[in-house]
């Protein structure tokens, strides 16, 4: 290469999306930069996302069921100790393990590292601002944004990153809160909300919508409005939120709603503000190249994750669609593969989507509700944990899987978990719909006995009416 300033392709953002994008690209032989302006890569999944929370989750599970639910199996555990410190030290060591193992992985694919923010300029340009404020400028024949989304806040509330703060805080509290105040009931509030609840905090989770989970499978939604106020999770439904603020000394929030016309308040020692979370567009100069964005801030994109700028395409969080790591990731993949002239292709149906709470949520393709709005006729099965030999072993019998398939062709059209390692069940299910399955081809594939996935199995046959085990 003549010029070191010149790319093939420059990745704007290190996150899921952007990282597994650079390294597909120097895999197809593009020689290839990747911009992030933070000190680590990896994005908000690796460092304040996914990973952590995910961390968390697991240690504070670990922490509850030694409590709470060891004595059962015959295991008596005496003076159970929290030591938070700890416990955070270790997330944040995963952390720093998994961001380190993406600065290895850019060494070996040889895609080069550009540290600052960076800004579009036109004509294939993309100025980079070092923290210290220096700046350089690269060229690339492709651009691909992968700036990924931020949380978002209320009006009336101003986050001070510390007691009213995101999600970002929230995985880093020093203490636990005698009292967490959460806005929202969506998938960060139910996950961090757990985790605290767990450790031994009350929670109070304030939710705008009538009900919890209103996206999910109705089925799902009923098991699990049944267990998460079993877990010290206390919900006030129906609230819009209307302001928070601090009081003199610092250390208490209060938050107030409105219900019914009435004004109501809770108070806490601290907020965390989970109401959902907008595309990243701030200083990327989207407007000196004339990126056109749609109502929500998300730049908008073809079939082929094209922006209406030439060579410029978008993926990911700052793009329509589901805001998840796994989506931003395959985005990546085939927007790459297309700009090197291969076929890149997302089949949206099969994107499996997992909330981790325990126990764990997943589902992937359709809704009953979605189904029978679109007039699609289906039969469905569904099986309890219940019933399920593994299921009890583990003494986690709480769930069901649920699996919807056309009423004329048997091809699966959704399948819905809430249940014990949900995440990992759910697999099989989105590798189903990706090959067109029937439920009759995963109620005849022989599943391992006896393990949780035979609930899939078994929920396959109830399909036909046929289930063994019940
Ligand atoms: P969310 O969209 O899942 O939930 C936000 C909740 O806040 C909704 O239930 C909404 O009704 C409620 N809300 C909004 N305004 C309100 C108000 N004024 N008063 C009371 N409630 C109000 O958003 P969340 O949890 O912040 O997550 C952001 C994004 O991050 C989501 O797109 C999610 O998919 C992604 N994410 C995914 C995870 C996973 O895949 N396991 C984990 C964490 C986040």
């Amino acid at each position: 290469m003549s010029n070191d300033n010149a790319f093939d392709l420059i990745v704007i953002g290190s996150g899921p999306g952007g990282y597994i994008a650079a390294i597909r690209g120097a895999q197809l032989g593009l020689n290839v930069a990747c911009v992030e302006k933070d000190k680590t890569l990896g994005g908000t999944c690796l460092n304040v996302g996914c990973i952590p929370s995910k961390a968390l989750l697991d240690s504070s599970e670990h922490y509850d069921y030694t409590k709470n639910h060891l004595a059962q199996h015959g295991v008596k555990v005496a003076g159970v100790e929290l030591d938070l410190p700890a416990m955070l030290g270790r997330k944040d060591k995963i952390v720093k393990q998994l961001t380190g193992g993406i600065a290895y992985l850019f060494r070996k694919h040889k895609v080069t590292r550009l540290s600052g923010l960076g800004t579009l300029l036109g004509d294939g340009k993309v100025e980079v601002t070092a923290d210290d404020g220096s700046k350089q400028t690269v060229s690339g024949k492709h651009i691909l944004i992968a700036t990924g989304s931020s949380p978002i806040s209320l009006p009336g509330i101003t986050l001070d990153g510390d007691r009213i703060g995101t999600s970002t805080e929230a995985l880093s509290y020093p203490e636990v809160p005698k009292h967490l105040v959460v806005i929202g009931a969506g998938v960060i509030g139910l996950e961090l909300g757990s985790v605290w609840a767990r450790l031994g905090a009350k929670v109070t989770i304030v939710e705008y919508m009538p009900k919890l989970l209103p996206m999910l499978d109705a089925d799902l939604s009923k098991v699990a409005a049944k267990l998460f106020p079993r877990q010290g999770l206390d919900f006030e439904f129906g609230a819009k939120v209307t302001g928070a603020t601090l009081n003199e000394a610092g250390d208490e929030v209060t938050v107030t709603f409105e219900r019914d016309g009435e004004t109501h308040e809770v108070k806490g020692d601290r907020l965390l503000v989970a109401v959902g979370r907008r595309p990243n567009t701030q200083g990327l100069g989207a407007d000196t190249v004339g990126l056109k964005t749609d109502r929500r801030g998300a730049i908008e994109i073809d079939d082929h994750f094209r922006t209406n700028v030439p060579g410029i395409y978008a993926i990911g969080d700052v793009v329509r669609g589901p805001m998840l790591a796994h989506k931003a990731e395959d985005e990546g993949v085939a927007a790459v593969e297309l700009i090197a002239g291969q076929p890149g292709h997302i089949n949206y149906d099969a994107i499996p989507n997992v909330i981790y709470t325990h126990p764990e949520i997943a589902s992937v393709g359709k809704t009953e509700a979605e189904l029978k709005d679109a007039g699609i006729p289906y039969n469905k099965g569904s099986f309890p944990f219940a019933a399920n030999g593994r299921a009890k072993a583990l003494a986690q019998t709480d769930g069901l899987v649920k699996i919807l398939a056309h009423a004329e062709t048997d091809r699966i059209l959704g399948v819905h978990i809430i249940g014990p390692r949900a995440s990992d069940v759910i697999a099989e299910a989105a590798v189903a719909i990706e090959f067109s399955a029937c439920a009759e081809d995963l109620a005849r594939s022989v599943h391992g006995h006896p393990t949780l996935s035979e609930v899939v199995k078994q929920a396959a046959l109830a399909v036909a009416g046929r289930a063994t085990q019940m």
